[in-house]
């Protein structure tokens, strides 16, 4: 079976449907083709600023949102990346072949770093993709389920896992990323030319997995939308519409085509009114399954502890070899 990494931050209570759709949703279905690695990115999630106890409690809401939209221990491997210490090893070794240039072209690091003040950017924030990098590579991951957003982080890790084989001898598969166009960039329900983004979104502009479905049915019915009154599809004339389109489309199963033909003649506030309802259905499962791992954090504690150690197996490997190869005397 090819193998797959992903990696999603613990940066807010809840995660969006941007997240769920644009790889949540995937890496679930992944799990019955693929030997699945998943972790909650905590290390990610102190680069800009954190309260402890928030982060850890974010971490555990994390894994309970992932279980409950479908990850099964026993079919994937689910864990939280600072409790495999080996992500930070390897991140070193990675950070030595970067080019500085390299690094500063990354669009992602520039955007956070100009939003918060480029002198006010933490050096982690800067490191952020080689981090990416080496939570991949540990796994000799064949694939990377992301949306589009994180394409250029997954171009940097090709090119770090050549570079590397190029100068030591090859040590790492080359992944290549899995992006799913149709909901690749979910967008901001107030501003459908952005993607949906938990550092970047207004509050409006995001539904969160665990909304109460009321207030994503209001977030929804103020969802900015666009001149004219036809429904069709078309992202560049009519982007918010698109938006809803497509998440339409991917929560309720069905394709764009059959949904612009059962929407003709009708007005966009019968479209929005529907999408709630199908919001409605997809969320609540999931919050409920959410709430009850919630409420036993000593066995979900237990059940990331397993998955840890099924993947520090795998990590340690990886990492034994880099080590050798870079030229270090080996295990004292
Ligand atoms: P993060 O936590 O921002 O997002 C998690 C996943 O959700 C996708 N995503 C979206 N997809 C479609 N539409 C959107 N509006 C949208 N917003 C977010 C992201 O593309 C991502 O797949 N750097 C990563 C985390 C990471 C990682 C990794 C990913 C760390 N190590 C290793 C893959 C492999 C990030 O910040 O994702």
């Amino acid at each position: 079976r090819p193998r797959v990494l992903s990696g999603i931050q613990p940066t807010a209570d809840s995660f969006h449907l941007g997240n769920y759709l644009g790889a949540i949703r995937n890496w679930v279905t992944m799990q019955d083709t693929h030997d699945a690695f998943y972790c909650v990115v905590d290390l990610h999630a102190i680069t800009a600023g954190h309260d402890p106890a928030v982060l850890r409690q974010r971490t555990r809401l994390a894994a309970a949102q992932l279980l409950a939209a479908g990850l099964d221990p026993e079919r994937c491997t689910l864990f939280v990346q600072s409790q495999v210490p080996e992500h930070s090893q390897l991140a070193w070794v990675l950070s030595c072949i970067t080019g500085f240039g390299e690094a500063s072209r990354m669009t992602q690091f520039k955007d956070k770093s100009s939003r918060q003040g480029a002198e006010r950017a933490s050096v982690g924030l800067f490191t952020y993709p080689i981090l990416q990098a080496a939570d991949i590579l540990l796994y000799q991951a064949d694939a990377v389920p992301v949306g589009e957003d994180q394409r250029q982080h997954l171009e940097l890790t090709r090119d770090l896992a050549q570079r590397f084989n190029g100068l030591f001898g090859t040590t790492f598969t080359v992944p290549e990323p899995y992006i799913i166009r149709d909901t690749a960039k979910i967008t901001d329900l107030q501003d459908p030319t952005a993607k949906m983004s938990k550092s970047a979104s207004s509050p409006a502009g995001i539904i969160d997995l665990l909304d109460d479905p009321a207030r994503s049915a209001k977030k929804i019915r103020s969802a900015v939308t666009d001149t004219g009154r036809e429904i069709i599809f078309d992202p560049e004339t009519k982007p918010g519409i698109a938006n809803l389109l497509t998440i339409y489309s991917a929560l309720a199963g069905r394709s764009i085509d059959d949904l612009v033909g059962a929407y003709a003649g009708k007005g966009y506030g019968d479209l929005k009114k529907d999408l709630s309802a199908v919001v409605a259905d997809a969320v609540r499962p999931i919050q409920e399954r959410t709430r009850a791992y919630l409420e036993d954090p000593a066995q979900l504690d237990k059940l990331l502890a397993l998955g840890a150690e099924k993947a520090r197996a795998v990590a340690a490997a990886t990492l034994r070899t880099t080590y050798e190869r870079v030229g270090f005397l080996g295990p004292a």
